[in-house]
């Protein structure tokens, strides 16, 4: 009851950004059942994150959603508007990795992972502030960082990933001040390495490279960050903004 009355989200909104599978799937869910109503904005579908949701007698919608594509993101948020109207959480989640050395990567291939990771989120964040200002609802952006935002990952090199989520935390310090007279509140979540399609697919030498360089000697799960989100979502969280919550089972203190 006491759990329920300081983390409970009965009542609230939440969107989750790429939602059909990996974090953004296992979060949707416990948002779900920490009582939001959950919209998924993914590109192709949800259908799986729909049906685990309802299966926990959850209540969830989809909208499919480029997040780079800003007529997409806002024809979205409209809709959310018309159909639970209200917008009081976003959980900023999409986000692509691309594995390559600087010299051999394109220009366009380091603007296209700058463009999902960055700009997609600054246009979901943009979209959701707008509507939470105008409805005066007094919201809670989640954007989606990672440790790569402040520690560069060896032996990989991933330079336009990293660079997007290092822009993702100051986006979201900027955003955090910007709007804090309108009492929404901006927050990022940093996780190390999560077992998810994004990392599972990743070949096994590397796995092996990453090993001895994490300190609890494994690989999150998707279902550790659940409540780091529940926390920033919520009104519990009320004077935390602008902050950025670190997941990583302690890969980034060395
Ligand atoms: N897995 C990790 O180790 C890890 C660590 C730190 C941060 N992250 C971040 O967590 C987020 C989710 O990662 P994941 O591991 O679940 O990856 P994932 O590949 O399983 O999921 C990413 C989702 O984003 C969606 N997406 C990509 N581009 C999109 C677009 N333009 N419009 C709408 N949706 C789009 C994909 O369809 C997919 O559903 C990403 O932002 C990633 O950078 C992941």
């Amino acid at each position: 009851m006491y759990l329920d009355e300081l983390f409970g989200l009965t009542g609230k909104v939440a969107v989750v950004t790429g939602g059909g599978r990996g974090i953004g799937q296992v979060v949707a869910i416990g948002l779900a059942k920490a009582g939001a109503k959950v919209v998924i904005l993914a590109r192709s579908n949800a259908d799986e994150t729909l049906a685990k949701i309802r299966e926990a007698g959850g209540e969830a919608m989809f909208i499919s959603t480029d997040v780079t594509k800003e007529e997409s993101v806002d024809a979205a948020m409209q809709k959310i508007m018309v159909t639970y109207g209200s917008v009081d959480v976003v959980f900023n989640n999409a986000g692509i990795c691309l594995h390559k050395d600087t010299f051999e990567a394109t220009i366009e291939e380091f603007r296209n992972v700058l463009d999902v990771n960055l700009t997609g989120e600054y246009i979901v964040a943009r979209a959701a502030g707008k509507i939470m200002k105008e409805n005066n609802i007094k919201g809670s952006i989640i954007n989606m960082a990672s440790m790569s935002g402040s520690i560069v990952n060896i032996p990989q090199w991933q330079c336009s990933y990293n660079a997007s989520k290092a822009g993702v935390m100051h986006m979201t310090k900027s955003l955090a001040i910007e709007w804090a007279d309108y009492g929404i509140r901006v927050n990022s979540l940093s996780p190390g390495y999560i077992a998810t399609p994004m990392s599972v697919d990743t070949p096994q030498e590397l796995k092996d490279a990453w090993a001895p360089l994490m300190p609890l000697h494994r690989m999150g799960t998707p279902e550790e960050l659940i409540p780091a989100v529940i926390y920033l979502a919520c009104d519990a969280s009320g004077y935390t903004t602008g902050s950025d919550i670190i997941v990583d089972g302690a890969y980034s203190c060395r």
